[in-house]
């Protein structure tokens, strides 16, 4: 451990990434306070948990003010996929932005630090491959993806005003695609898509030609660099790219998973989805440099660990438990 135990808020607590969060905090020695208000994420995510004396989750829509006595927040609150910040896209910006205010309104209050889950998203559809922290983006301010960009966006530009303005430690990450088990089963992104589709035995539906690229990271690894981050020196704010820089095409990876599955499901071809980026890549050379970080884990252990969380999860028809049905 080699650190003092300190008491920790993880907004968001329930979901993909801050369940992950929670565990790894708690292996560490630390007090750990989830709040969620479970409109993506569940309870089940955490349940191995709740019997450790050191955790508690409470129900919170962090768009309300939240007065608790912590020493760091890591804020990650808010619906991360298509299907689900397009759902309420006026919720989606007041989760980034209202929702920012109040985490950095109890900052200042608590004197804690701070870090923001920021996303590739705030790059929009790059001009730039691969896409280092400088550069400042391409998005459409009234396309429907516009609610969680441009919220993301102004969460970054609250927290250097914190920081400005008041003099908050603050730690901002810009996350880019990361899989692995408790991805959301039907959250539309394209690894849980093909798993789903490939354990279902349906058909694999690969968008556009399929020549499109994306770089996804093991969830484990990108868990550590947020961990990381918030330990580092006060004066590294970031905002600080954390992903796997390694490309592949989409149509690669459908195959891939289907042999990892054996499925019988064939691959069909989609149109491509309004604002759609072609190639999404990080330049981690920050990660790299500041926090000694890169991912490790390889795609095809991180892959068969996922499968394997899905194969469970049809199983056990946990799937039903989730706020949003597959249509
Ligand atoms: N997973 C990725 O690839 C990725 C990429 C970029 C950024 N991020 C960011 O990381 C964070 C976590 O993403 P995730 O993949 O774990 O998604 P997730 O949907 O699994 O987790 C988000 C959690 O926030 C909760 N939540 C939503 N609105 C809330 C509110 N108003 N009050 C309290 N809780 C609320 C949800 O119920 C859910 O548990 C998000 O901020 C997301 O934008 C994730």
């Amino acid at each position: 451990m080699g650190y003092l135990s300190k008491r920790i808020l993880v907004t968001g607590g329930a979901g993909f990434l801050g369940s992950h969060l929670c565990e790894r905090l708690l292996a560490e020695g630390h007090d750990v306070l989830a709040v969620d208000n479970y409109f993506t994420g569940r309870r089940e995510n955490v349940a191995h948990l709740l019997n450790n004396p050191r955790f508690e989750i409470m129900r919170h829509d962090i768009t309300f003010p939240l007065h608790v006595e912590v020493d760091e927040i890591y804020n990650l609150a808010c619906p991360a996929s298509p299907v689900h910040y397009q759902f309420d896209p006026v919720q989606t910006t007041k989760v980034s932005v209202v929702g920012a205010i109040n985490m950095l309104g109890l900052a200042k209050r608590v004197k804690a630090k701070i870090l923001q889950a920021s996303t590739s998203e705030v790059y929009g559809d790059p001009t730039m491959h691969p896409q280092p922290e400088e550069y400042r983006g391409s998005v459409n301010t009234i396309g429907p993806r516009a609610c969680y960009d441009e919220g993301k966006r102004c969460a970054e530009t609250l927290f250097f005003d914190y920081k400005r303005q008041h003099n908050l430690r603050i730690k901002v990450v810009r996350i880019f695609n990361t899989y692995g088990p408790r991805m959301h089963p039907n959250d539309g992104r394209v690894v849980s898509n093909f798993i789903m589709q490939a354990l279902r035995g349906e058909d694999i539906t690969l968008f556009g030609d399929g020549m499109q690229t994306r770089a996804f990271c093991y969830v484990d690894d990108l868990i550590d660099g947020l961990m990381r981050m918030m330990a580092a020196d006060d004066a590294v704010t970031g905002p600080i790219n954390l992903g796997n820089p390694e490309e592949l095409p989409m149509a690669h990876l459908a195959r891939r998973i289907m042999a990892l599955t054996g499925t019988p499901s064939r691959i069909v071809f989609r149109p491509l989805p309004a604002d759609d980026p072609m190639q999404r890549c990080p330049d981690i050379g920050k990660a790299r440099a500041l926090l000694g970080w890169e991912p490790a884990v390889q795609l095809e252990d991180g892959l068969m660990r996922t499968v394997e969380y899905f194969r469970r999860l049809l199983m056990s028809k946990e799937e039903g438990s989730y706020f949003f049905e597959k249509k």
